[in-house]
């Protein structure tokens, strides 16, 4: 609350910062890497914006774009399933975690041993979430 107070008033003193902070894109996609013929669904949404369910085909991707909110809150959080994981939740977008690291491209890929997310600082790819043990 405080935060969102002080950001306000900074709004007001330095036009310069609002515009910076809002007028930033991020470019975000998840790319289905499973192999030939399997499909995978995503689900992904924010807080007020749900990008509803999609099937996406071996290679192909989904992709979005936003802004991220004055308030550094923005939060896009994306369920994946597919053939041997039902469904699993993970955080596509959080701007703590990913302000720097991915500042305007967010790129995710989807594979049989898990998710990849692309590093846009060091260009390099690297193993963010393992699936779920089988139980
Ligand atoms: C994958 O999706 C395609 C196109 O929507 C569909 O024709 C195909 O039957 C699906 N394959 C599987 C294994 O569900």
């Amino acid at each position: 609350m405080v935060k969102k107070l002080l950001l306000m008033m900074m709004m007001l003193w330095s036009p310069t910062y609002y515009w910076v902070v809002s007028a930033k894109k991020v470019e975000a996609s998840i790319d289905n890497k499973l192999g030939i013929g399997k499909n995978l669904s995503v689900h992904c949404q924010s807080k007020d914006d749900d990008l509803g369910e999609h099937s996406i085909s071996n290679d192909e991707s989904f992709k979005w774009e936003f802004s991220p909110n004055v308030w550094e809150t923005t939060l896009y959080f994306c369920v994946l399933g597919w053939e041997r994981v039902r469904s699993y939740e993970f955080d596509a977008y959080s701007f703590g975690r990913d302000r720097s690291r991915c500042e305007t491209r967010c790129a995710w890929l989807v594979s049989i041993e898990g998710i990849y997310a692309l590093n846009d600082q060091t260009t390099l790819w690297e193993f963010f979430y393992p699936w779920p043990p089988l139980s």
